[in-house]
């Protein structure tokens, strides 16, 4: 059929220079639509590289506030922090979760104060704070949804009253976006956002950023019980219909690159944003190949455009201020 057209249609004529070429593009890459994960550890004094993540450091909480400054004067206004907690203060109750004075909210107070218009996205799970790990409260060997749903109820207070502009809650216990939404609404934080992680797999990708915040196991630690099988389709459209009707306002599919086809089905089945987090593992193996130049950096934008091309809204990357700062072909 095409070869009947030839020599009157030539799509070749559409590639010909970068101005046409820019004419004719469906999806740009915009510093707006993207959010840079920050790592930040309440026992350093100064900045360290993350091993298995070259390039992505654990901050400092005095280095954090140059590098939100930093992120600003490249046009990144939204930023995820993920605590390293010392380990002395975990246990199996993550108790240091719920205290309203604790190292998070001191430091999310902090940010605004000096970055009123830097948008903070903080993460709702117990991970961080539990000896064992897990997101939430583990009893008998199992992980006790209703009990983890109380705390996560007060940290996600503490966080709002601390001045968190979006609470992302990313451990997928059951109805926590609905006791979020309600305590908010209890304590006057009409205005919180949340971004849930609804459609979150449990997922080989998250290695180095449990190197990152502490989470890690020597064993190994398998979260197969609340994160979503990766055999499936359905079962994100469940859980975002449910945190749709719990009060969601935005939510997120996690990973991203394997899980484009998840992205382009949500984004036609509703009408909340879609966020995509291309995480640690996608991170350092991205990072990886060009590290040893297997490929060239635009590698970069070329997997985040795919992202945006399947649904996304925005996209939460470690390379957001690599991209802002590099990327030839970003708009603000
Ligand atoms: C934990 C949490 C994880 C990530 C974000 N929040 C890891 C996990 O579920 O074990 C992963 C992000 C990444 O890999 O970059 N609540």
């Amino acid at each position: 059929m095409y070869k009947k057209l030839f020599p009157k249609v030539r799509p070749r004529r559409l590639r010909q220079n970068g101005t046409i070429r820019n004419l004719v593009s469906d999806t740009t890459i915009s510093r707006s639509k993207l959010i840079q994960p920050l790592f930040v550890s309440d026992t350093i004094n100064s900045k360290q590289e993350i091993s298995s993540m070259p390039g992505q450091f654990l901050y400092s909480s005095e280095d954090i506030l140059n590098e939100i400054e930093s992120l600003k004067d490249c046009g990144i206004n939204t930023v995820a922090l993920f605590p390293n907690i010392n380990t002395e203060v975990k246990d199996p109750l993550s108790k240091e979760a719920l205290n309203e004075n604790n190292f998070m909210c001191q430091l999310v107070q902090r940010i605004k104060e000096e970055f009123p218009d830097t948008m903070l996205v903080l993460d709702v799970a117990l991970d961080p704070y539990n000896s064992n790990g897990h997101d939430g409260i583990v009893i008998d060997g199992k992980i006790d949804n209703d009990v983890t749903l109380d705390a996560l109820k007060k940290m996600s207070i503490n966080l709002a009253n601390a001045g968190a502009d979006i609470l992302a809650p990313s451990d997928m216990m059951d109805g926590r976006i609905g006791v979020i939404r309600e305590e908010l609404e209890k304590h006057n934080h009409k205005d919180t956002i949340l971004l849930s992680y609804a459609a979150k797999y449990s997922s080989n990708f998250y290695g180095p950023f449990r190197d990152a915040v502490g989470s890690a196991q020597s064993e190994g630690i398998n979260k197969d019980t609340y994160q979503m099988d990766y055999r499936n389709i359905n079962e994100s459209f469940k859980e975002i219909q449910l945190d749709i009707n719990e009060g969601a306002d935005i939510v997120m599919v996690k990973p991203a690159l394997a899980y484009l086809d998840i992205i382009s089905k949500l984004k036609c089945k509703f009408d909340v944003p879609i966020f995509a987090y291309q995480v640690s593992g996608e991170y350092a193996m991205l990072k990886m190949g060009i590290d040893k130049n297997y490929f060239g950096n635009n590698v970069v934008p070329e997997t985040l455009i795919s992202l945006f091309r399947a649904g996304s809204s925005s996209v939460l990357t470690y390379f957001a201020k690599w991209v802002a700062e590099n990327y030839d072909n970003i708009s603000n």
